[in-house]
């Protein structure tokens, strides 16, 4: 083999993501706050990391504002996908809904890389309810999936790169479930709050892709 030959370099696939600003939303954020804070004694807390659970869960009716960023989403996902999307309505066997809050209250917060893969979801959300400055941007990553070659990260950056997505108050993120992605840390002393959910086919059948990791959150 000639090591002086020409070689190529091909890019296989790129991943689309999506983002919106949500209208009226200071109004909508305001409201948001108020409902999440009159519902504390109810919330449900999970994925313990450090000193910080990453998740809150909380019934629905207790939010009843976070109904239009799920209307919103469902009818934007549905004109992605060609096919009606929804956040469920229902809970899971845990009595969990179908999104979450994720409330960083202190300076250094982060959540770890992860995706929202399982049987059912195709698309997820994020919407960002209280954002200070500096509060830690969303990133797309490659950190785990695409970089493992026998333990070693490929640290290429052709191989190992992220996107930021630097968030602010109203914006809405959609994107596939499957993808990796983490929270960088709240280099603020406010609390950052964002309000995320999973969607599925309407439906109610399962996108019946066999997979054993369930990484959910
Ligand atoms: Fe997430």
């Amino acid at each position: 083999m000639n090591p002086s030959q020409p070689i190529k370099r091909h890019w296989a696939f790129a991943v689309p993501f999506f983002t919106t600003m949500v209208a009226e939303s200071a109004a909508l954020n305001q409201r948001l706050i108020a409902e999440l804070n009159a519902s504390r004694s109810t919330h449900v807390f999970s994925h313990l990391h450090g000193n910080r659970y990453e998740n809150t869960y909380v019934d629905p009716k207790f939010i009843p504002s976070a109904r239009g960023v799920f209307d919103l989403a469902e009818s934007v996902v549905s004109q992605i996908m060609k096919r009606p999307m929804v956040v469920p309505r229902e809970a899971d066997q845990l009595g969990r809904h179908w999104f979450w809050f994720n409330e960083t209250a202190m300076r250094g917060g982060v959540t770890k890389v992860h995706n929202h893969w399982t049987s059912w979801t195709v698309f997820s959300g994020c919407y960002y309810v209280k954002v200070p400055p500096n509060s830690g941007n969303l990133v797309f990553s490659r950190q785990r999936t695409q970089t493992m070659a026998d333990g070693v990260l490929l640290r290429d950056s052709d191989f190992f790169g992220d996107v930021e997505v630097p968030p602010s108050e109203g914006l809405l993120v959609l994107f596939p479930s499957w993808v990796d992605h983490l929270v960088r840390p709240n280099e603020s002393d406010d609390s950052r709050i964002s309000l995320a959910f999973n969607l599925r086919l309407a439906d109610g059948k399962d996108a019946n892709f066999t997979t054993s990791a369930v990484v959910n959150g």
